[in-house]
């Protein structure tokens, strides 16, 4: 029976996945490792964890003991990494963080399915979930495809090709099966309010400016988080060991025009005057360091893995809308408390 251990569970995209794999596959053992930092949020999980195949662990992966008796006490026969410091400006802020979390915590996850599995590597996979970012920035045109070289500007970006690299290292080095995705800017429900869309909603909503970075110009690739989870239990499964995929939506847009669909859909969903929230657009100093553009060039794992993703962006981004109109008790649980703090801190000099 495999007993898989899924790191990072409580956050937004984990969470989506502890989900699938729980319900879909009541043969699985499914662990949830994850300290609980600000992103991890076990309500995030309430409709699921009553089920007889779902166990939680609250561990560090900076914490090796506690990491071993995991692995010891639940027989871990795979892993699906995805605990990280995930937001570029607070790398931007706290880079050690992320230096910590993203390259020492996976390099002791790599080192406690080393020691567990040597007798029997290739009966195992350890999969790493990774992002577009550590292709650096494109110009205009063209796409990240698998074989773009790396090239990180963030110290988000930076610590995760990192840890790619490790992974990477140790499938070389000891043999470790290992699989590699490298994904698009994910958006949904139970994302945290730190990052642009649901920031956005929640300002809206509240009536409070949207700071726009820079130009607005900047562009980004957008999936649904529902379909990450379904690329994720696709390449779990069917993926080349040793190999990388890239997942994306063929799904471009500026910055900007997302805003304005954004307000467009919110407007029409709160029975306001098509436009009221347009006066809530406000430019902001630069992020520094902020990539223009990114672009994933998917077709490897349409082709060779068949997976596609299942809904439109104006389809995913009302859904979204929805279920955030609809969860105002979980918005307001995690943006009381420390959200205050940081939001003052993060957008006072801009
Ligand atoms: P998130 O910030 O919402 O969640 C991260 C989770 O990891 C939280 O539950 C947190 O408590 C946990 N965590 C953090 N540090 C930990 C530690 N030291 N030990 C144990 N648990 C710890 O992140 P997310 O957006 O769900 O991203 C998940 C993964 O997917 C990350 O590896 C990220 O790099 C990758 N990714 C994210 C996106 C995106 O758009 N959000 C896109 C591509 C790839
Ligand atoms: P974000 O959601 O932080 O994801 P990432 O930096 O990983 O792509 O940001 C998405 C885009 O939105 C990025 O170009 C930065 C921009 N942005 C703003 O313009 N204002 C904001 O308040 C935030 C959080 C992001």
């Amino acid at each position: 029976m495999k007993s898989i251990l899924i790191t990072g569970g409580a956050g937004f995209i984990g969470s989506h996945v502890v989900r699938l794999f729980v319900t879909k596959y009541p043969g699985y053992k499914i662990v949830n490792l994850d300290a609980l930092t600000y992103a991890g949020n076990l309500e995030n999980l309430a409709d699921i964890d009553q089920s007889p195949n779902y166990f939680f662990e609250k561990v560090n992966l900076l914490d090796v003991n506690e990491l071993d008796c995991v692995f010891a006490e639940h027989a871990i026969t795979d892993v699906i990494h995805l605990a990280a410091e995930s937001h570029v400006d607070r790398s931007i802020h706290s880079p050690l963080d992320f230096v910590y979390t993203n390259i020492v915590g996976t390099v002791n996850l790599l080192n406690e399915a080393k020691k567990y599995w040597k007798e029997d590597m290739e009966n195992h996979l350890f999969y790493h979930v990774s992002t577009d970012e550590v292709y650096g920035a494109l110009g205009e045109t063209g796409f990240f495809t698998e074989e773009t070289p790396y090239h990180p500007n963030s110290p988000y970006s930076a610590s995760k090709a990192s840890s790619d690299h490790f992974v990477r290292a140790y499938g070389e080095t000891y043999d470790l099966p290992f699989v590699i995705s490298n994904c698009s800017n994910n958006y949904g429900p139970y994302h945290f309010p730190e990052k642009l869309i649901p920031l956005f909603i929640n300002n809206i909503i509240n009536k409070k400016p949207l700071p726009v970075y820079g130009d607005g110009k900047y562009t980004r690739d957008w999936l649904f988080v529902k379909d990450h989870a379904t690329a994720i239990d696709t390449v779990f499964h069917n993926g080349k060991r040793g190999d990388t995929y890239n997942i994306g939506g063929f799904n471009e847009w500026k910055n900007i025009d997302l805003v304005k669909l954004l307000i467009k859909q919110m407007d029409e969903k709160l029975g306001n005057e098509p436009g009221t929230s347009d006066e809530l657009i406000t430019y902001v100093k630069d992020r520094p360091g902020h990539d223009r553009r990114y672009a994933i060039d998917a077709t490897k794992i349409n082709k060779e893995l068949g997976w596609k993703p299942s809904v439109t962006f104006e389809e995913g981004l009302s859904e979204t809308i929805d279920w955030y109109l609809e969860n105002t008790e979980w918005l307001n649980n995690v943006t009381s408390g420390n959200y205050q703090q940081y939001y003052e801190n993060m957008y006072a000099n801009r």
